[in-house]
């Protein structure tokens, strides 16, 4: 059985939906690692709640001028963790953190993400969906406020292999969701992470055959 190491930073909504998929017996992996950066992070809850090793290894706040050091050592002890554990598979499942290209060389497998955006298959800056209309794309970690704030009519989520480049790399599998009236933050993240536990779930039990 191929093992998985979920990398979050929140409620690791989608982490539950990995671990339903796993005891359900159809994810064709078993996730042997939870690593958060955030101490209150409610996926932490999740994997002790299930018996599934985790860590929480913080990233301290440090002047500027000491930020590179304290990261690139946070990344080693990462690294050091996830060595122990040899996963085939690294999924950054609400993880908000850039790994740096040192860790992707270093990590010993590949690591996909999960962005609540619609990323292009080729990188560039727009999208044409499905239906036919061109967005812009959006990257960063208030992608589902841009959506909003920009009134598109349709956003959705991306699962894509990560690289040195910020949501960027090899899309694996999206989903389209359209813009509602009426939706907020909230409302419009609540039906892309319903998107998005369908679609990571998805593209681990492709990845496992
Ligand atoms: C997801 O929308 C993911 O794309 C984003 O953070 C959210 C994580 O949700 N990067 P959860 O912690 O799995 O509930």
């Amino acid at each position: 059985m191929r093992n998985i190491t979920v990398l979050i930073s929140g409620s690791g909504s989608n982490l539950q939906a990995l671990i339903d998929a796993q005891h359900a017996g159809i994810l064709g992996a078993t996730i042997d690692l939870v690593i958060s950066d955030r101490a209150d992070a409610y996926g932490l809850q999740r994997a002790l709640e299930h018996g599934i090793p985790s860590a929480f290894i913080p990233l301290p706040r440090v002047p500027k001028e000491q930020r590179a050091a304290v990261r690139a050592a946070w990344e080693q002890r990462l690294l050091a963790l996830i060595g122990a554990y040899q996963p085939d598979l690294i999924v950054s499942s609400g993880f908000m953190r850039v790994l740096s290209s040192a860790f992707l060389d270093q990590c010993g497998a590949p690591v996909i993400n999960q962005h609540p955006a619609l990323l292009p298959d080729n990188g560039g800056d727009t999208f044409t969906t499905t239906s036919g209309v061109t967005i812009p794309v959006l990257r960063g970690a208030h992608v589902v406020a841009d959506a909003l704030r920009l009134g598109l009519p349709i956003t959705g989520c991306t699962v894509h292999r990560v690289t040195p480049l910020v949501d960027d790399g090899p899309v694996l599998a999206r989903a389209e969701v359209a813009i509602l009236p009426g939706d907020d933050e909230a409302s419009l993240h609540e039906r892309i992470k319903a998107e998005e536990r369908r679609l990571i779930v998805d593209v681990v039990q492709q990845w496992s055959r």
